[in-house]
């Protein structure tokens, strides 16, 4: 049986009535939530971080209560750069490892409250070392926010995770190898960027992947911040028994941005 995982990121969510940069980031978080779900009920959300943009209880709730409108799936939930921990975990945000069939999706912490760079801690290495000991699954996706590798945006490489290979090695080497000979560990999903990424990472050549922001995205290889006029997006996981994935990502075209960099 295939699980089909829906993958959200950088919701931005605001204080209700307001806007971030003009645009209303309560209004495309649930244009792509219904997009996406009329296309298919998924067997489980990963939400990977910046979740809100006013990290307060009122829009993390809101944020549960919005998600739950749509879908029922088991959820989990992780923290990004804009993100408060502590306050996702009082409003009982869903954060615990799932088992979905052959799979486990474990998430690997790579953020600091209000420290807009990557910082994988020797804790944050040991709590996903004990998750991937937990773990049932006979295969493993990890998420995390921070990107595993260049996308060619200083601005946002200087915040990536830093030597990304040594810890996708890291992460393959808990994981172990299965009977066959292959990894155990099949893909890390990742947000922060705002934009749809592939590629590979570490020695095996773990498959990574960057999902766009259910608000606005990011000029891909732009050397400054700027915004590119792409719509929300998603990304579907399609994790099969045989230990492959197949992926996509999606965008809402009935939504337009018009950001508004001076408010
Ligand atoms: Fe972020």
């Amino acid at each position: 049986m295939i699980q089909h995982i829906l993958q959200i990121s950088d919701c931005h969510l605001v204080m209700s009535g307001t806007t971030l940069l003009g645009v209303d980031t309560q209004a495309s978080l649930e244009a792509v939530l219904q997009q996406a779900t009329q296309e298919r009920q998924p067997q489980a959300i990963i939400a990977s971080g910046d979740l809100a943009h006013d990290p307060v209880r009122d829009v993390y709730t809101r944020f549960l209560e919005t998600l739950r409108r749509y879908s029922d799936a088991p959820l989990i939930c992780l923290p990004g750069n804009h993100d408060v921990l502590g306050v996702m975990q009082t409003v009982d945000l869903p954060m615990q490892m799932l088992n979905l069939g052959c799979w486990s999706i474990v998430w690997l912490d790579s953020h600091e409250d209000q420290l807009p760079r990557a910082q994988v801690t020797a804790a944050d290495r040991a709590a996903v070392a004990g998750a991937i000991e937990r773990a049932r699954g006979q295969y493993l996706l990890v998420a995390t926010h921070h990107p595993l590798m260049v996308v060619d945006s200083p601005w946002l490489d200087k915040d990536r995770i830093q030597k990304p290979a040594e810890l996708v090695d890291w992460l393959a080497e808990c994981s172990a190898v299965l009977n066959d000979g292959t990894a155990r560990l099949r893909g890390v999903v990742f947000g922060h960027a705002h934009q749809s990424i592939e590629g590979f990472c570490g020695s095996k050549k773990v498959p990574i992947y960057g999902v766009p922001s259910t608000c606005f995205q990011f000029q891909p290889g732009s050397e400054v911040f700027s915004i590119d006029a792409k719509s929300p997006g998603y990304r579907w996981l399609h994790l099969a028994d045989n230990g492959d994935i197949t992926t996509h990502v999606r965008r809402v075209v009935s939504f337009p941005i018009n950001v508004q960099l001076n408010t």
